[in-house]
């Protein structure tokens, strides 16, 4: 009998291309690709949208409201060969990656009844294993006996740059420090949040990817994998 695909977390701070790596995984070794950080960004675009969002300051009672009426959708685009972001039905995949979305998410993603929630639905997801998921709790809450676990993340500052590249490529108009300064406003805000704060777990393998290509990463990532995976009863 076939084994059953393990499962992957791929935890660690914002901008380290944990997205680009997993996408890469998931595609060689035939895996899902979850994003769980478009989950965050899409019930803050909807937090947005209703006006529940002022000053960075979230009204809970109208955001708890909403939470459950939320459709989630993430398709394949054939064409772009990556998963897309939906909102109810509507395509969101441009609109949850901007800076206002940006700006807004750490303050969402730190309310323990919006991670009860997603946390939920993420187990769910992976319930028959083999998935590649990204996020920030991933080894610590939503799988903590996952089989391989990885923590990515390099300098603020390459982080940065890299951002910055990205956005000012679609268009978006931004500077360097801006870009960094959210860069880490993030990180501090993941790190020091109260429920499911960003943390290494001990069993998870470090990847720092400063000086490291995509090419050099995803190779050691995908050894390891299967290396577990073989040695998997
Ligand atoms: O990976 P990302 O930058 O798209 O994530 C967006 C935000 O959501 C980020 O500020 C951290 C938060 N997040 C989280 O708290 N837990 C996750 N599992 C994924 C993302």
């Amino acid at each position: 009998m076939k084994k059953k695909g393990l499962i992957v977390a791929v935890d660690g701070h914002s901008s380290t291309g944990k997205s680009t790596v997993s996408k890469i995984l998931a595609a060689r070794l035939g895996y899902t690709y979850i994003d769980t950080g478009a989950m965050y960004r899409i019930v803050t675009l909807k937090a947005m949208r209703d006006g529940l969002i002022r000053d960075g300051k979230v009204d809970d009672e109208g955001l708890k409201r909403v939470l459950p009426t939320i459709v989630f959708g993430f398709k394949y685009d054939e064409g772009k060969r990556r998963y897309e972001s939906y909102m109810d039905g509507e395509y969101v995949e441009a609109a949850i990656r901007g800076m206002d979305v940006s700006g807004n998410v750490s303050v969402v993603a730190a309310l323990p009844y919006v991670r009860e929630l997603l946390v939920e639905k993420q187990r769910e997801m992976a319930r028959e294993g083999g998935v590649i998921m990204d996020g920030r709790d991933i080894g610590s809450v939503v799988f903590p006996n996952a089989e391989v676990k990885f923590f990515m993340t390099a300098s603020p500052e390459v982080r940065a740059e890299r951002r910055y590249k990205e956005l000012t490529e679609k268009g978006e108009r931004v500077t360097y420090e801006e870009v960094e300064a959210n860069v880490r406003k993030r990180d501090y805000i993941d790190e020091h949040r109260e429920t499911a704060p960003l943390v290494r777990v001990p069993d998870a393998v470090l990847i720092d990817n400063s000086d490291m290509t995509v090419e050099e990463e995803v190779e050691k990532m995908i050894q390891i994998i299967r290396s577990r995976y073989e040695s998997r009863d």
